[in-house]
């Protein structure tokens, strides 16, 4: 059935379709991102289904479904249970930028403190040890994009001896969103990361694609590992041998960590706590209260009284420090 629309009415229809399971979140600028990057197969699967129900204009159709409020119409339903489009939607939500309080505690104050701690602790003057940073929950690369921006200054000095020798591991579970960005095979509209990064941030960070796309430059991938970790995954845990980290972001991830049936998930605070060295910072988000509380909970515990930072107004923010006395 061939489909006579332009691509940004798709994308138009594509954004009408996630913000009804976005409740009141803004998904302008992460389907900015979504719809080039998976255009292709998002088509292919609407079309599919499509077929299966022998609906013709299957855009047109989806728009004015949603406009009528018709949730329930076969179509809404087939969609709502298309893997690919569950893929790569609801958990992946996210933004840049998405937290600046929280950012601007850890990169204003917490990590020139690590960092000086880090380099008065040095044995020699040259010592080649990192200081490790880990980013757990990578979505689409917003919040990497987020920490590069403010490591600016580091990053971007280019007389060896002024540098900070910082690493960078970002973590995901295996998926075809992580397998992208791993690749350097994710594109980001001009339009969105220039109204987060400065000129010469961006030329540094990034490379274009063409006049309206860019693409992370290969610095990114000298200095950033991209490393499979499934928290759910036991003998993935197991097996894990990065280094460990000074700083741990775990931002927005606990909540999409379903158990298995009678499991409780302690051993994942035990993992986070064995990959954070003494001294080290973790930063947890979990915009839901409710959902696997006691994760957090349990972090409150295990590092009792080492709260550097919470918050609880939007969400429930608390930053720690591993052996705080
Ligand atoms: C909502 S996004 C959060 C992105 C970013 N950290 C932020 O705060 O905006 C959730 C991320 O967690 C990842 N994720 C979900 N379950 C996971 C698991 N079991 N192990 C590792 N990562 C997981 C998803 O693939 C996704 O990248």
């Amino acid at each position: 059935m061939i489909d006579l629309v332009s691509q940004e009415y798709k994308k138009l229809v594509f954004k009408s379709f996630v913000q009804i399971g976005a409740l009141t979140l803004s998904v302008e600028e992460f389907i900015d991102i979504v719809f080039p990057n998976f255009a292709n197969e998002i088509e292919s699967e609407i079309l599919k289904i499509a077929e299966s129900l022998q609906i013709a204009d299957v855009w047109v159709n989806i728009k004015n479904i949603i406009d009528a409020n018709e949730f329930e119409h076969p179509l809404m339903i087939a969609l709502y249970k298309n893997e690919l489009l569950r893929e790569i939607i609801g958990p992946e939500y996210s933004f840049i930028d998405r937290y600046p309080k929280v950012y601007d505690r850890i990169f204003r104050e917490i990590l020139p403190y690590l960092i000086e701690k880090f380099n008065t602790n040095k044995e020699n003057a040259d010592d080649s040890t990192y200081l490790s940073i880990g980013l757990i929950g990578a979505s689409y690369g917003q919040e990497l994009i987020t920490i590069l921006k403010y490591l600016f200054p580091y990053l971007s000095k280019t007389e060896n001896s002024e540098k900070t020798a910082l690493n960078i591991d970002v973590l995901n579970k295996p998926n075809i969103i992580f397998d992208k960005l791993k690749n350097n095979n994710l594109i980001y509209p001009k339009t969105v990361i220039s109204k987060y990064m400065s000129p010469e941030e961006l030329q540094f960070y990034f490379r274009e694609l063409d006049s309206e796309y860019l693409y992370f430059s290969d610095l990114i991938f000298k200095q950033i590992r991209f490393i499979n970790l499934n928290l759910l995954d036991k003998n993935n845990l197991e097996e894990f041998e990065a280094k460990k980290y000074n700083l741990i972001f775990l931002h927005n991830v606990i909540q999409y960590l379903e158990p298995k049936k009678g499991e409780d998930l302690n051993f994942i605070c035990q993992f986070l706590d064995s990959i954070l060295y003494e001294g080290g910072i973790i930063s947890i988000i979990n915009e839901s209260k409710v959902i696997n509380s006691h994760i957090t909970n349990s972090f409150e515990h295990l590092y009792k009284l080492s709260g550097l930072y919470s918050e609880e107004k939007v969400c429930k923010a608390s930053i720690y420090k591993k052996n705080y006395y």
